[in-house]
Parts: C-alpha cells; sequence; structure tokens
C-alpha cells in the first residue's frame, strides 16, 4: 500500500484509533443530529474559528447523506436523506440550513406507524418484500430553479431551494421496482400501481449540450435501469441515458441493452459519449428479503469488466473489455476525449465489489470483515482507452494510496479526494490533491478526524479556485468546513468554519455558484 507523499502537513493531534474505533467512528458520521439544533430551520450564521473566509465565495454548497437512529438492525446508509446548504454571501460570512428529505416512502412509513419497505441493506421485517425503500440521501443536485435530492434505487424528489423543504418528484420518475416484465402492457400497469418504478442514478452530470436538436447549452445526464426477470444466461439491463435542460425538459435520451446483470453506481460523460463500467455481478433474488440486494450482489470473480461507450449523437453502443476481473468501480474523477481519438477516464477501482467497499468506503478493511478474498482497498486510476483497437492503457495515480469520493476539478484539471493516512483507518483521514497531468500529490491531515467529499468552490477573483471539505473530531463529534487554495492543500487551510453540533458527514453534493441567498 502506498503512503503519503512527503508533501503532507498534520496539524491535528491524538492518533488514528484502532480500526474498530475507527468503524464505530465511522457510523458516528451519519447520526441523526437533535431536531432542535441550530440549522433545522431557517437559514443560522456560522462562526469562522480560524483564518479569513475569501470575499469573492458567493454561492451554496449543497450536501445530501443519511442520517441514521443509531439502531443496531439499521445499516447507517439506509438512513433518510438530510439535505445541509452552506452559503457564502460574499462578504466573508457564512450561513447554515438544513432538512430532512421526504420522499413518498417515507410519507408512507409515518402514517403506517412502522417500517414498510426494506432498505438497500435489509432488515426483513417487511415481509416477503424485494422493493427498495426510497430514502433520497445519496446526492444533491442544484438544476435551474430546482434542487434535487437522488437515491439510486429510487426516483429523485424536487426540493425548494430557499428552504430545503421537500416538494414532489422530478419530472415522471417514479419509486417502484427497475424491472421489465417483456410484456409493455403490463409493464405500464405495474407502473400505474407503482409496483414497477424507475432507479435514477445518484451520480448525475451536468455537462456542455452535445448540440443535439436546439440543445447546446448545459444539460443534465442521468441514468436509469431496468432489469429483466429472467435469470442466470438469459438475464439482461436495459439502461437509458437521459439529457435535461435546466427548464426540466427531455433533450434526448439513448437506451442500451446489455447481457446480464449491470450495476454501476456511477458513471462518465464526454463531449461525444457516455460511458459506464459493467464488473459481471449475479444478484441472489431470494436472500434480498432477508438481507437487502446491496448484500445479494456477487461479482463473478475472475471475469473481466466491461467498459460500454454510448455515442450521443447516434446512441451507438461499443464495448471493451478490462482487466482480470479486478476491477470495480464505484465513482469516477471525470473523463474526456482525447486529441488522439482515445477516451481518457479516471476512477477509483477496487479488486473487487464487496459490502464494506460498497459502504462508501467506509473504514472496515481490517476491522468488519469483508467476507471478500483479502484486499479491498480501491486505487486511482487513469485509464486510456481506444475504442477501434479495443484496449486499454492503465497507469496507477497517487502511488496505490487509497482514496474516496474523487471530484474533479475542470478549471486546474485536479483532482481532489479523501486519502487515507493509517492501514487501519481507510479512505477518508485526509484531504488529498492529484495534478491529472503530473501525478503529482498533496496531502494534508488531521489524525484524530473523518473526512467528507471535497467540493471545489469557484471565486470570483484572482486565484480564486478554493477546496473544502467536512472534518469530524472523532472523539468529540465537532464538525467543520475546512477551506484550502487549490493549488496550495499542503500549506494548510485558509479558513475554517464551525458547523452546528452533529451536523452529519454526508456523502454527496455541489457548489452551486449562482444560488447565494
Ligand atoms: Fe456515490
Amino acid at each position: 500500500m502506498g503512503r503519503p507523499s512527503s508533501s503532507k502537513t498534520a496539524n491535528g493531534g491524538g492518533g488514528a484509533g484502532s480500526g474498530g474505533d475507527r468503524a464505530a467512528a465511522w457510523r458516528e458520521l451519519f447520526r441523526r443530529p437533535p431536531p432542535a439544533a441550530p440549522g433545522s430551520g431557517a437559514p443560522q450564521p456560522l462562526r469562522v474559528v480560524a483564518g479569513v473566509v475569501p470575499k469573492d465565495l458567493r454561492g451554496v454548497y449543497y450536501k445530501n447523506g443519511p442520517v441514521w437512529d443509531g439502531s443496531a438492525d439499521e445499516h447507517p446508509l439506509d438512513g433518510e436523506g438530510f439535505i445541509s446548504a452552506i452559503r457564502f454571501t460574499g462578504d466573508g460570512s457564512v450561513t447554515f440550513q438544513a432538512q430532512p428529505v421526504v420522499t413518498d416512502h417515507i410519507l408512507a412509513e409515518r402514517r403506517e406507524g412502522c417500517r414498510v419497505r426494506p432498505g438497500a441493506f435489509g432488515p426483513s421485517d417487511t415481509g416477503p418484500d424485494v422493493s427498495v425503500k426510497n430514502v433520497g440521501n445519496t446526492n444533491v443536485i442544484a438544476w435551474g430553479h430546482d434542487l434535487l435530492a437522488f437515491y439510486e434505487a429510487g426516483a429523485p424528489y424536487v426540493l425548494d431551494p430557499k428552504t430545503l423543504m421537500t416538494e414532489d418528484r422530478y419530472l415522471h420518475f417514479r419509486d417502484g421496482l427497475p424491472v421489465m416484465s417483456g410484456n409493455a402492457a403490463l409493464d405500464a400497469t405495474m407502473r400505474m400501481l407503482g409496483k414497477f418504478g424507475d432507479a435514477v442514478t445518484a451520480h448525475p452530470k451536468i455537462v456542455a449540450g452535445a448540440g443535439v436538436g436546439a440543445e447546446s447549452g448545459p444539460v443534465m445526464v442521468l441514468t436509469t435501469v431496468r432489469y429483466s426477470l429472467a435469470r442466470g444466461p438469459k438475464a439482461k439491463t436495459e439502461v437509458t441515458f437521459w439529457e435535461i435542460a435546466t427548464e426540466g425538459v427531455v433533450v434526448q435520451k439513448h437506451t442500451v441493452t446489455v447481457r446480464g446483470f449491470a450495476y454501476f453506481h456511477d458513471f462518465a460523460v464526454t463531449d461525444t459519449r457516455y460511458v459506464f463500467f459493467q464488473t459481471p455481478m449475479t444478484v441472489d433474488w431470494d436472500a434480498i428479503p432477508e438481507r437487502g440486494i446491496a448484500r445479494c450482489l456477487r461479482q463473478t470473480l475472475g471475469e473481466p469488466t466491461q467498459i460500454h461507450s454510448i455515442a450521443r449523437k447516434d446512441g451507438a453502443h461499443t464495448s471493451v473489455p478490462f482487466g482480470g476481473g479486478d476491477s470495480f468501480v464505484f465513482h469516477h474523477a471525470y473523463a474526456r476525449e482525447t486529441t488522439h481519438g482515445r477516451t481518457e477516464i479516471v476512477s477509483v477501482h477496487y479488486p473487487e465489489y464487496n459490502v464494506p467497499a460498497a459502504t462508501a468506503a467506509c473504514a472496515t478493511a481490517s476491522s468488519g470483515g469483508s467476507g471478500g478474498s483479502g484486499d479491498v482497498r480501491g486505487e486511482l486510476r487513469k485509464l486510456l482507452i481506444d475504442w477501434r483497437e479495443s484496449t486499454v492503457r492503465v497507469r496507477k495515480m497517487a502511488r496505490g494510496q487509497w482514496l474516496e469520493f474523487p471530484v474533479y476539478d475542470a478549471a486546474h484539471h485536479l483532482v481532489f479526494a479523501t486519502g487515507e493516512w493509517s492501514p487501519e483507518g481507510g479512505p477518508q483521514q485526509a484531504m488529498v490533491r492529484v495534478n491529472a497531468t503530473s501525478g503529482e500529490t498533496q496531502f494534508w491531515t488531521r489524525r484524530d478526524a473523518m473526512f467528507g467529499e471535497p467540493v471545489v468552490l469557484a471565486g470570483t477573483g484572482v486565484d480564486a479556485g478554493y477546496v473544502a471539505t467536512m472534518c469530524r473530531r472523532i472523539a468529540t463529534g465537532d464538525t467543520t468546513l475546512i477551506l484550502w487554495r487549490v493549488h496550495r492543500i499542503a500549506e494548510g487551510p485558509i479558513a475554517e468554519i464551525a458547523l452546528p453540533p452533529g451536523t452529519p458527514l454526508g456523502l454527496h453534493g455541489m457548489w452551486a455558484a449562482d444560488g447565494a441567498a
């Protein structure tokens, strides 16, 4: 395993702690904050505890993530969505606001007063049900006049960007099983009854339009998947890519059908194509009511991952095999076309799919019992894909260090991620900056803390690139937002802002430069 580069700076006390401590600390990252906590209603002013917040920062950092009640039979990632908004007002002051996401499934549970559907990780007290409760807890995207909460096993929900209150499902997407019977009339009926629905990716992309039709402005690209009811060799997966304009108009969509069960958490978009990775998987359907879908996926070890390309122009599909069954990808940092007609894509690759890795790179590789076949640490790799020659060149980045939550700073061609400090600790121990051209790595850690997904904040001044992350002190639970200049991570933060007590670290989010309150 690679160690951090020599350009690190550590300014925290305490130690990394044991793997068990880290696993417990990881679960606490998602603990539901007190109902009366500051920020649970109107925006509350935040205190800057170190440094100065740049005055050219004007916008909102939106974040989503599960909140967990500490129940032993509920996985933290099955917790209901909690949206926060950290607003930079442009005068150096910052406010905080938060609200829970309230999906139709959550409303149904409130009505019934009990669990109605299992989470993606179980449990089984809902009877023989293979549906998944949409908890709206994975990502949040500001798009047009809307704020959208995403959960990959259900429909997105629209929130009011000012109040963060949940309004309705987005467009015509519905919650329900993402399956197809092969009979269009039956499928339509089941959809109307709410039995069949949409699994919409939790990682939509905002990119330039492909110039199709009248749309050349920015579009949001998302995917939906549907699975055949057939099992074994006849199983197939239908993947649809949607391009949606800011007004909610569907500009175009392309559908491709692939053999087998395709599970992918993230995908990538370039100027000309959509790309997704299909690692061969099987599903233990009969065990889903008992264990939840996330624990019932099994990778077919030894078989290569198929990298699929779908042309944005006409939907043309091609694929390239990659690896020897040692590559499962949860998150991509970026993808782009090269001048030589190849596609460059940077992602975190795992040697196999397994539940600890699936739990958002938590701290359980050495303490939680992977149930897998050994080392599950992911590593950042740059692939160069030649679709015509059907070849893939691989370059390891960041010296093989286990990174997660990779995000891309397109303006400076940098990748930011969280990274490991000690082998017991998992990949949320440090802020890491990787030069996507040279591979040069900078590193900053606070050894008694855990870090959330970085977010790139675009200011308006000269040298106005900033990156931030939420940081939780393990011992005290105190959470802060730390800001750096993008080019000088190792020199240390330029500002640190105290967040309300109990603020959960969350999963994914975005910076909306035009959304300042
Ligand atoms: Fe994710």
